[in-house]
């Protein structure tokens, strides 16, 4: 079966999720910080892509009454360009890490990746990236059920264009962050007819404090 996928960002009141020089820890409060790794407990596997690795160097662990845990860990890097460094390389949960990737990765990265003790999966790819249609197949034949992917914004748009995702969520936390160079919560290339938008159905509505996060179904048919 092809797994669940679930896409969840916090970003600002005018639909930021980062700063223009990459800051966005944190956008969201406390509690809805709690409620992302309840939703890292409740699926099989949390996926970003590699400028998040980046930017962030994230741990992607679940972080819950004082211990952590780990699913399985994906990064989306069609070139190679994760940084050896990343903690998702090199922390103790290193063995749950999936790079994603393409034959645009040099073999020179893959195999100090596979030193490292996490793995690497070559895909098809599409424009020079991960073709994520090939991702969800290869996701399906490793028997994982559901993927939490947390971000950043040219994965959320790609997933979205692709028609993979099944449920959209945003935080939207009480500020504003505003400039041209902050990047929005989905990014891309987008579209330029309304009638191409991804439309969302069924809102599920709920607060943490000042935090607002709105769940949506998304509506496949007519996706490509
Ligand atoms: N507020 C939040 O909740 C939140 C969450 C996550 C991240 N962030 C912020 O978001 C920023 C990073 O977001 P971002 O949008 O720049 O990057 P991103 O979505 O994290 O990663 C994008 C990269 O993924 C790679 N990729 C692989 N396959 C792809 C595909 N099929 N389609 C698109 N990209 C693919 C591409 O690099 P290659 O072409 O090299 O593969 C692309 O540049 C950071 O500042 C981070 O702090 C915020």
């Amino acid at each position: 079966m092809k797994p669940k996928i679930f896409v969840k960002a916090a970003m600002s009141l005018d639909g930021k999720i980062a700063t223009k020089t990459g800051d966005s820890q944190w956008i969201s409060n406390e509690a809805s910080r709690a409620y992302v790794h309840g939703l890292r407990a409740a699926y099989a596997a949390i996926c970003v892509g590699v400028e998040t690795v980046i930017q962030d160097d994230p741990r992607l662990t679940i972080r819950m009454n004082g211990q952590e845990d780990c699913h399985i860990r994906m990064i989306l890097d069609s070139k190679g360009r994760i940084p050896l460094t990343s903690t998702v390389l090199n922390d103790d949960f290193r063995s749950k890490t999936i790079v994603f990737t393409t034959r645009h990765m040099p073999q020179t990265v893959e195999t100090q990746i596979l030193e490292r003790g996490a793995k690497v999966v070559r895909l098809k790819d599409l424009g020079g990236r991960v073709d994520l249609k090939d991702w969800v197949d290869a996701c399906e034949a490793l028997d994982i059920p559901s993927i939490y992917i947390e971000g950043g914004g040219e994965i959320i748009a790609a997933s979205l264009l692709a028609g993979i995702v099944d449920v959209f969520a945003v935080a939207i936390a009480p500020m504003i962050i505003g400039g041209q160079d902050a990047k929005g919560i989905v990014g891309g290339p987008g579209i330029e007819h309304l009638r191409d938008a991804v439309r969302l159905k069924h809102p599920k509505i709920q607060w943490f404090d000042e935090d607002l996060i709105l769940e949506y179904q998304v509506v496949k048919e007519n996706r490509q």
